[in-house]
């Protein structure tokens, strides 16, 4: 196994928070907005406001995609400090299981420095378990993945690359089986804000949140069921202010 993460493909960076991500020259972005910062962008944009929703002692999360793990293990030390009593299972696709391999070697910040256990098995075995967690990663398309599921998920991180970049995980139909594979109550995250994809969201069904906060750029909570906790996005207006708006489709990509 090489004794570093950056490759041909990858180097890490230094981002606004002290937290180190990576650039991918294969997708020509950044695993995370190096502005908001790598660690601050997976608790304020996907981990705290999903568990701000999602109060069961149980929770089964789809975390799309695992890439550095960013999400994964921010969800363990947000459940650690906050609901240590809670069980955790995390289903996690990711295409490129070489950058997983390399994670060993991957500078994370030191408060995941209590995770290196769990960062050598799924690095090595794609799976850890214990009494109170359960992680599985699929090495494979997301697309496929997701299918395996129906009604199964509480929270769904929806963390691809950028819609220009990775169309294909951002399209109507991907976010129908996205649908089909979350429970009634489940709730989604994500960091884009882009109209064409809160409208694939609002096609199927979801209603559409702003996540706003202090130091962090805005991002979107998507839900089945209305939410009380957030700033609702009124989609009608959005979109009669914007005829011309279409959602990304298979078809299309
Ligand atoms: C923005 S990064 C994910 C960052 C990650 N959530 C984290 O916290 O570190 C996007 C990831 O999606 C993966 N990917 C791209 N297309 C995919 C697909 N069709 N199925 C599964 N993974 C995919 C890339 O290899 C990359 O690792």
């Amino acid at each position: 196994m090489s004794k570093k993460f950056d490759d041909a493909l990858h180097t890490q960076t230094l981002s606004e928070d002290g937290s180190y991500t990576a650039y991918s020259k294969e997708y020509e972005e950044h695993y995370h907005s190096t502005r908001d910062g790598a660690l601050f962008e997976s608790m304020k944009k996907h981990v705290v406001p999903a568990f701000n929703v999602i109060q069961k002692d149980e929770v089964n999360i789809l975390d799309i995609c695992y890439g550095l793990g960013f999400n994964t293990l921010a969800t363990l030390l947000y459940i650690e400090e906050n609901f240590p009593k809670k069980k955790i299972h995390i289903y996690s696709p990711e295409l490129d299981s070489s950058v997983v391999k390399s994670l060993v070697h991957f500078k994370y910040p030191k408060v995941f420095e209590k995770y290196k256990k769990v960062i050598t098995a799924l690095s090595e075995r794609g799976v850890y378990a214990s009494d109170k967690l359960y992680i599985e990663l699929f090495f494979g398309d997301a697309r496929e993945y997701i299918l395996k599921f129906k009604n199964k998920f509480d929270i769904v991180y929806q963390d691809p690359f950028s819609p220009s970049t990775n169309p294909i995980l951002w399209t109507k139909e991907y976010f129908r089986d996205i649908k089909d594979a979350m429970r009634e109550e489940g709730v989604l995250t994500t960091y884009s804000i882009a109209l064409k994809v809160r409208v694939a969201l609002h096609e199927n069904g979801f209603y559409l949140y702003l996540n706003e906060g202090r130091d962090y750029r805005v991002a979107t909570v998507a839900s089945r069921k209305k939410l009380e906790q957030y700033k609702s996005v009124d989609m009608q207006h959005k979109i009669a202010c914007n005829p011309g708006i279409k959602s990304l489709r298979d078809s299309d990509v």
